[in-house]
């Protein structure tokens, strides 16, 4: 029997320091000393020893237990501290490791711009007014003077869907319908998509954006009309910016003039971009004809305002030295990423 319990608390002592996670050591302690283990089957044979080497036996078979507990013991803490080290390991932070880069979108050319066209008008204390794209022939031409057989309805190459209702070919009908809705002192820009049936090519589209100014009040002048502009090209092209008005032909101003920004390619010595001009015609302005504001309800003998319209498009293409409009369409991300 001596030798038998030595035996076990070899076998035990060998099992548990191979041992390599708490499942296997409950198993373990449950086969030794469990009420059904190796070592309490012995105990329970003790009752057929003799009364001399009952105590013996005991006496060994207590020490047993006490080395197989407390090996037990000490197997349980090497597992805690080989599954923590291991856990630790597993979980640590490199905390001098790069962070990951989430890409960053970009603005679009024409958002740029607009953006900045916002800001220097918003800070020269204009509102923004919208219209819809879907307007009547009478906002987009009636009512800026451009009657049902007037030519200029020619040059707008317009969409109708049907006979009074259009695709705007230009922002101006924004003008009608604010001052159709505000009293002066009207100071508004209207940003928007403007559509004409014309054929994609390197500097047309059927749709583009357009950008038009309106200030009505008393006593506006042309004089006005060419500071804001000025105030304007330098906002956008930069200090050094001049402008010159050209006396041209709009229905819906008179007098009316087409205006050039000093090139910012050579600022006005001639260079590829200006065609060897000095100048980039930006903008179509004048003062609001009379016929206008009647239609509006604004009597003219009292109020004067100037009006302008430019298109997008043209401006960012000049800022950022874009040569074909459709780049501005097609939102190539490798075109994008260069803003
Ligand atoms: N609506 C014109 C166009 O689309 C641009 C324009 C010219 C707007 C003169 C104006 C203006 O307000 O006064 O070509």
């Amino acid at each position: 029997m001596k030798r038998q319990l030595e035996a076990i608390k070899n076998q035990a002592m060998e099992k548990l320091a191979r041992v390599s996670d708490i499942r296997e050591l409950e198993d373990l302690k449950v086969a030794y000393l469990g009420k059904k283990g190796e070592l309490t089957g012995i105990l329970k044979k003790m009752g057929a020893l003799s009364p001399e080497e009952r105590p013996v036996i005991g006496q060994l078979a207590n020490e047993v237990r006490f080395a197989l507990e407390e090996s037990i013991a000490q197997t349980k803490d090497r597992l805690i501290k080989e599954e923590r080290s291991i856990r630790l390991k597993s979980e640590t932070i490199d905390v001098t490791m790069p962070g990951r880069i989430k890409p960053i979108g970009k603005k679009h050319p024409l958002t740029i711009v607009l953006d900045e066209l916002k800001d220097i008008f918003l800070g020269m204390g204009y509102e923004i007014a919208e219209g819809p794209e879907i307007e009547l022939d009478y906002n987009n031409f009636e009512a800026l003077n451009i009657p049902k057989n007037h030519p200029a309805r020619d040059t707008q190459d317009t969409f109708y869907i049907s006979e009074n209702v259009v695709l705007r070919t230009h922002t101006s009908p924004v003008q009608i319908r604010h001052m159709q809705s505000h009293k002066p002192p009207i100071r508004i820009i209207c940003p928007g998509r403007v559509y004409r049936s014309d054929a994609v090519d390197a500097t047309h589209s059927p749709v583009f954006h357009q950008v038009e100014g309106l200030v009505v009040d008393k006593n506006v002048t042309m004089g006005d009309l060419v500071g804001t502009l000025q105030a304007f090209a330098k906002g956008i092209f930069g200090e050094n910016s001049r402008i010159r008005l050209r006396p041209h032909h709009f229905p819906f101003t008179e007098p009316s003039a087409e205006v050039d920004v000093s090139c910012w390619g050579c600022d006005g010595s001639g260079c590829r971009i200006c065609k060897g001009e000095g100048w980039v015609e930006i903008l179509g302005s004048g003062m609001v004809h009379p016929n206008v504001l009647r239609e509006c309800g604004i009597d003219p003998d009292v109020y004067s305002g100037f009006a302008f319209g430019m298109g997008i498009e043209r401006i960012a293409m000049g800022k950022f030295g874009i040569d074909d409009m459709r780049l501005l369409f097609e939102n190539d991300i490798r075109f994008l990423r260069q803003f």
